[in-house]
């Protein structure tokens, strides 16, 4: 036995990559050459890198092991019947998953089981039709990431609403809507709204963040009431919910909230579907934060969780899944299936789409290798010890930063440490559009070769903005920590970084747009020009 206060390892790493020693100059010219905007600067020069937790992930062995299965057919590869019994299990079984691919990793040489247990099944009713039915009524579509399943999903709404109940306007409403999915919603003419819960500025104590939670990715329920209520159940054809709610600094979303959610929904008629990009971590927090949920399993969390949407999309790239992969569920004769399937059946609409757009419905866009990485991915990532480890660097990093007066936000979510950049420059005279977000992440790159990511008034275009659609903006810098990745070393060089950075906070430069201010995701695109004083 050790003292309490030490975790047991859980991991160890057997391939390594070296850091490459860059200097101050050096990086000095490599932002120069592009333009300080920061998406572009090379990774290669960086020391360490949270621009995101997405597909940056390191691989276990068995992952890189199940590549080996890969099989690249383009009917029907093996990968595909392995993956479709994966989600059953993760998404739909608990505690009682069957996890089918360990038939193609032992290799079993009784064709007739492979054929009843696997390759032949037919299902129907939950999240994952198989054979015959997922023919019928296809329900479960795989694509390369998330963003493609939202856009499959917005643009079929699109075409159902506009054909059968034309001229209408139409509201989404989330607990916090991603910038890919908010930018999904409006290019398809229909309007997201955020409902965060009001709480996510309130103070917390840092001494607390292991023993209470708040949940504050939760969703309004009073105003998604009102909302629903002053525009009419028809003109809302879906509500989203996102876990853990990105947008709102990573925090998760209570069983609670779920619950009450699902409550409305239903009371509507209303699909209510889950953006589910960190499933995995979420339920963690229910675990350890919920009432009633300590002796539950992560298994058995997650299929609660799941009872209650009648669909979601996912990116397969987070919560330490796999490098690459997205999809669209939804329950097969459910609220969303019944409610759009008017002239055709809407699942048989969005397969056309998949085909059209990403590839057919085994591979959706993914190589046999990425499908199966991403089958043994959805096991591991509901182990807890990894669930533990995973959310508890989070934590150390901003309990340090806490301590040393750096302004993040509390309690630290599952994916991410946010500075929140308001409190961060109190006392300075950057004012909102100097990007003072921006300002931060030039100069810690600059300095030490960190790459954080601002999500404030530079990336959600406050300057672009109405004073109403101005209060949906939150004012962060995002340290998004990739998965199995960084060790206490990485946390450590950053926490000082910042620290350092935030007591000479009046050396951070001003920030002016120099091209491109008037493009959409110009975060993406824009040139920069950092300004000293
Ligand atoms: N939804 C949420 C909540 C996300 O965080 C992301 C991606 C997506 C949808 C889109 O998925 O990237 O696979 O197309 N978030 C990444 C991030 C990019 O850095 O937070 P994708």
């Amino acid at each position: 036995m050790v003292d309490q206060g030490f975790r047991i390892p859980t991991k160890k790493s057997l391939v390594v990559r070296k850091v490459r020693d860059v200097t101050q100059k050096q990086r000095e010219r490599a932002q120069a050459a592009t333009e300080y905007n920061v998406f572009s600067f090379p990774a290669e020069l960086l020391v360490v890198d949270y621009l995101s937790d997405s597909g940056t992930t390191a691989m276990t062995d068995r992952q890189w092991a199940a590549l080996m299965y890969g099989d690249e057919s383009y009917g029907r590869n093996t990968g595909y019947f392995v993956l479709l019994e994966a989600f059953r299990d993760i998404f739909e079984r608990g505690d009682a998953r069957r996890k089918t691919v360990d038939l193609i990793l032992r290799n079993e040489r009784d064709v007739d089981k492979l054929m009843d247990e696997l390759l032949l099944v037919d299902v129907e009713g939950g999240f994952v039709n198989g054979g015959r039915f997922q023919l019928m009524r296809p329900n479960a579509f795989i694509v390369p990431q998330g963003r493609c399943a939202e856009h499959l999903l917005f643009t079929t709404l699109r075409k159902v609403l506009t054909e059968h109940f034309p001229g209408s306007e139409y509201w989404i409403p989330s607990n916090g809507h991603f910038d890919t999915t908010e930018a999904n919603i409006h290019s398809n003419d229909i309007h997201p709204v955020n409902l965060f819960s009001g709480d996510i500025f309130s103070e917390f104590p840092v001494e607390e963040i292991r023993d209470v939670n708040p949940f504050k990715g939760d969703m309004d329920i009073r105003r998604l009431v009102k909302l629903i209520d002053e525009k009419g159940a028809e003109s809302v054809p879906l509500i989203y919910l996102t876990i853990t709610n990105n947008t709102a600094a990573g925090q998760p979303v209570s069983m609670r909230n779920m619950r009450e959610v699902r409550e409305v929904a239903d009371r509507y008629g209303i699909p209510l579907f889950f953006d589910a990009c960190r499933f995995a971590e979420n339920a963690y927090f229910i675990k350890e934060f919920e009432e009633g949920y300590e002796g539950s399993s992560i298994p058995e969390i997650v299929r609660e969780m799941f009872i209650h949407c009648d669909g979601f999309s996912i990116s397969f790239k987070k919560d330490g899944l796999a490098n690459m992969g997205g999809g669209l569920f939804f329950k097969d004769r459910g609220v969303f299936h019944r409610r759009f399937s008017v002239d055709a059946d809407v699942g048989v609409l969005l397969k056309e789409m998949q085909i059209l757009s990403f590839g057919n419905d085994s591979y959706g866009g993914l190589s046999g290798r990425d499908i199966m990485a991403l089958t043994i991915g959805l096991y591991e990532v509901v182990e807890e010890d990894y669930l533990r480890d995973r959310i508890e660097q989070v934590r150390d990093m901003a309990e340090k930063l806490a301590l040393n007066g750096v302004p993040v936000v509390l309690p630290p979510g599952g994916h991410a440490v946010y500075v929140d950049i308001d409190r961060f420059f109190e006392g300075t005279d950057v004012r909102i559009e100097d990007f003072g977000g921006v300002g931060l992440t030039l100069e810690l790159i600059r300095r030490y070769g960190i790459r954080g990511c601002e999500l404030g008034p530079f990336a959600f275009e406050w300057d672009k903005k109405t004073p109403e659609e101005r209060k949906g903006i939150l004012n962060f810098v995002r340290f998004a920590v990739p998965r199995n990745v960084y060790n206490v070393e990485h946390i450590n060089y950053t926490v000082a970084a910042l620290t350092e950075l935030h007591r000479n906070r009046e050396r951070i430069p001003k920030v002016e747009i120099v091209r491109g201010k008037e493009l959409r995701l110009r975060h993406f695109q824009t040139g920069l020009r950092p300004v000293y004083s």
